[in-house]
């Protein structure tokens, strides 16, 4: 795994020096890379956390509030000093944040594909520079996977209390991010940083 991540990085580097213009070094680039993963990481535990406390504390119903308001306003307060963080998946529950753009959605389904080649789904992330009409982005993209408490709200029916599925039919009536089990990916935590 590590020898995995050290390829990819070298890959990385080197294809990014022949994009890089004179402002970014490839020690900006692990910079970025660096904040990155210590940024998702702590992301998602504190949600994670959150989550597990209302799940207990008051079940999966009085949860969904958690997802809905309280993981936006995560991903926004963490959007700042020039990044945007986001949670995105191909099977995504909320229409509008939740949706991949082009590149996202091609990563996500490369995760997919390593996720079905054998890769633990809590060991898939991506780098690369991207030249958009907007600018030139670092970009980061760590896989999230599918928890066995993730299976309340995201799981098979048979895994869904139906209060639960019926408010989630009410406030989601576009919902794609059911029928999941546990080790899946569910989506991932993307990252993108002006250069
Ligand atoms: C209590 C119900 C509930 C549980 C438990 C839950 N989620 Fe969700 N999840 C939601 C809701 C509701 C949304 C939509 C949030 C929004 O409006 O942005 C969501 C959205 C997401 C998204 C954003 C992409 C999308 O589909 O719109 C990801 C990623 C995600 N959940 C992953 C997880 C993972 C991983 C777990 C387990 C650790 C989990 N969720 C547990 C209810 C839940």
């Amino acid at each position: 795994m590590t020898k995995f991540i050290a390829k990819s990085l070298l890959l990385f580097i080197a294809s990014a020096s022949s994009l890089a213009g004179p402002a970014d070094s490839g020690t900006d680039q692990l910079r970025y890379l660096e904040e990155s993963r210590s940024l998702a990481k702590e992301f998602m535990q504190a949600l994670g956390g959150t989550l597990k406390k209302q799940l207990k504390a008051g079940g999966a119903e009085s949860a969904i509030s958690i997802c809905k308001h309280i993981a936006p306003a995560m991903a926004a307060e963490y959007s700042k000093d020039g990044r945007v963080v986001k949670r995105v998946s191909l099977k995504n529950r909320n229409p509008l944040i939740g949706l991949p753009d082009e590149w996202e959605r091609q990563v996500l389904e490369d995760f997919d594909r390593d996720y079905h080649d054998g890769k633990p789904a809590a060991e898939i992330e991506k780098i690369a520079i991207v030249q958009d009409p907007d600018g030139r982005w670092f970009r980061y993209m760590k896989a999230i996977p599918t928890q066995p408490m993730c299976l309340q709200c995201h799981g098979t029916p048979d895994d869904m209390p139906e209060g639960v599925k019926a408010l989630l039919a009410k406030e989601y009536p576009e919902d794609k991010a059911t029928g999941y089990h546990a080790g899946e990916i569910r989506g991932a935590i993307s990252i993108k940083r002006r250069m």
